[in-house]
């Protein structure tokens, strides 16, 4: 094992990042819904109902923690996608990622290193980006740490072209990318590529200086462009909650924005049996419960 010890200079090209693919928004909606659902929704409930709720012991494993002779920092390229509901997914994901690599759970008795990973973000080309990542900022306090563009430059290229001559992949950034595994929805193939990232980094590692956003990429490093998925969030549930806390008096607003709907669904049919039908409102879905919805905005 080397030691960390060198850092590299990208030779400087002209080829720039490509432009993002399509993105699933409906995925995306469906991820952020969950996200919502599982994670920021209890949290709120949490808020309302205990005040004082002790957060329960994180699931780290600890247990070697203390026979880990080096730590090595490894980066997490994370490609962002959407507003703030998809950007929510995919951090969420390479944040657990992060937690999982720093857990000790890839502790190796050969070679004792322990992990320490940086999430590093690339936005989308799409110029929707500057408004999800101001959302998010100004909804979760914790992501203003993040530079959103620290992966869009022609220098990140030129790290990624070097990981390809190394380990394979696609030369071209957001293609077939070394350890895709762990973009993978089922757990044992992330675990797999994790696993096989922290191979490949305790035998050859080093860190890649890139001047355009003054900061080092590991060489490996990860890349991560899919939406969280439940068996990361089930066992990163509480440090998930804790880093998307949620600020809500610069988030909730009594306005919505030019470009935002707001819908109020009740149901009138039970509320008013008698009149429900004859106030205009139009019918939306017909399931057991009848959902309408009120088209003169109240
Ligand atoms: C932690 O990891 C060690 C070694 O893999 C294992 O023996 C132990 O059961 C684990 N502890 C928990 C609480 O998962
Ligand atoms: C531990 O790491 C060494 C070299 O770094 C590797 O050869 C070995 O297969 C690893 N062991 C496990 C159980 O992953
Ligand atoms: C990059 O890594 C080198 C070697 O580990 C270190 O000396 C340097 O301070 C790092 N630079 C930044 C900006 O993190
Ligand atoms: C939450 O937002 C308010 C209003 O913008 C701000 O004053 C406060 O510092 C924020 N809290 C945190 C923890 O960022």
């Amino acid at each position: 094992m080397e030691a960390p010890e060198s850092v590299i200079r990208p030779p400087s090209s002209n080829n720039g990042a490509k432009g993002s693919r399509r993105q699933l928004y409906v995925i995306g909606g469906i991820a952020s819904f969950m996200f919502m659902l599982f994670v920021i929704l209890p949290q709120q409930y949490a808020w309302m109902t205990n005040e004082m709720e002790v957060h329960q012991p994180v699931n780290h494993n600890l247990t070697h923690h203390h026979e880990i002779i080096e730590t090595v920092p490894v980066t997490i390229v994370c490609q962002l996608s959407g507003e703030m509901g998809n950007n929510l997914g995919k951090l969420g994901r390479c944040m657990s990622l992060k937690w999982w690599l720093e857990s000790g759970a890839f502790y190796n008795s050969t070679n004792k290193l322990g992990y320490s990973a940086r999430v590093a973000l690339r936005h989308q080309q799409h110029n929707k980006w500057v408004r999800g990542a101001q959302d998010l900022q100004r909804c979760f306090p914790n992501t203003n740490q993040f530079d959103f563009s620290e992966a869009n430059n022609n220098e990140f290229a030129d790290i990624w072209k070097m990981q390809h001559q190394l380990l394979g992949g696609d030369e071209r950034v957001e293609a077939n990318s070394p350890f895709h595994e762990i973009n993978s929805i089922d757990e044992k193939e992330i675990v797999s590529g994790l696993q096989s990232f922290v191979s490949e980094a305790s035998k050859h590692h080093a860190m890649v200086y890139n001047a355009a956003s003054k900061r080092n990429v590991s060489l490996p490093f990860l890349f991560s462009a899919q939406f969280q998925n439940l068996p990361l969030e089930d066992r990163f549930h509480e440090e998930i909650r804790q880093f998307f806390r949620f600020n809500e008096s610069s988030c909730c607003k009594v306005m919505a924005d030019p470009d935002e709907n707001v819908f109020h669904y009740r149901n009138f049919k039970k509320e008013m049996p008698k009149r429900w039908n004859s106030y205009g409102f139009t019918k939306l879905i017909h399931s057991k419960q009848l959902i309408c919805l009120d088209t003169k905005g109240r």
